[in-house]
């Protein structure tokens, strides 16, 4: 009976829910008082990761005001350099001090509008497991790619590139996010079948260069257009472990009913 018991929590994956602010708010008040309402309404989850992405002007803000509750900080980028002269940029180093547990990589708006390559979110993601952030690394197809049926070809390139040459230890402490681009901001979200469909397939890509329980081990979370009333549905296929919300997370009421989607389910 024990060993039955150890066994399924070795095999369960946990859910994560992680809100990514993008460029906002636009000021810190609004910022705070986005953290006040989030630590209020997430207060009564105990078991789903929760992890908040703010900009960077208000990470440290929201480090103060949510310690000592479940709810982790993680940027949005960083530069793979530690330090240097390279203006503008934000360092591992730098976002370990401030609190950072985690850090967004490889998001396709940097993709599209900061022309980032594979080869960048490579490095960026080497640079971040360096100093104990865990990465979460975005892949995912344009409109055009899924129409041209390419897209698995894209996704699969994305990941192999991303994670070249690392080791299984590394692997354990990275997160997934698949995110095709035509669901990201558009209101379209892919459907749960399409959204699992390309999760089982990043397991399994994962599976031909690592060991099983790695790819068994491993959370990808699905991103693009996720909301109170589509969460459910996504959630709960056996290969999707999370979400990595972007405009429902900037209301603490809706990602908060994200959360408890997720939370439902474990
Ligand atoms: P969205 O953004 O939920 O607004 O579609 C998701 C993301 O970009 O991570």
């Amino acid at each position: 009976m024990q060993v039955e018991l150890i066994d399924k929590t070795y095999n369960m994956r946990n859910k994560l829910i992680a809100g990514n602010w993008k460029l906002n708010p636009a000021t810190s008040d609004s910022a705070l008082e986005l953290c006040r309402q989030l630590k209020l309404r997430l207060a009564p989850f105990s078991k789903a990761k929760i992890v908040v992405c703010p900009p960077f002007t208000a990470l440290c803000l929201a480090v103060d005001l949510l310690k000592g509750t479940r709810i982790s900080i993680g940027a949005q980028n960083l530069y793979w350099e530690d330090s240097g002269a390279y203006t503008g940029e934000i360092s591992a180093p730098m976002l370990k001090s401030a609190g950072c547990e985690y850090v967004i990589i490889g998001h396709s708006e940097r993709r599209l509008f900061f022309h980032e390559t594979n080869e960048n979110v490579h490095h960026k993601i080497i640079a971040a497991q360096r100093h104990n952030l865990i990465p979460i690394v975005c892949v995912g197809e344009t409109l055009q790619q899924r129409e041209s049926g390419v897209m698995k070809d894209v996704v699969m390139e994305q990941v192999t590139e991303a994670l070249r040459g690392m080791s299984e230890q590394a692997l354990q402490n990275l997160v997934i996010a698949y995110e095709p681009v035509w669901a990201i901001g558009t209101g379209k979200t892919a459907t749960p079948a399409q959204a699992e469909e390309m999760h089982e397939f990043i397991r399994s890509l994962i599976l031909e260069d690592f060991t099983k329980s790695v790819s068994d081990q491993m959370l990808i979370l699905y991103g693009g257009s996720v909301k109170p009333d589509n969460a459910r549905d996504l959630l709960q296929n056996t290969n999707i472990d999370g979400a990595l919300v972007g405009g429902a997370c900037l209301s603490a009421e809706s990602f908060s009913e994200i959360v408890r989607a997720g939370e439902e389910l474990l």
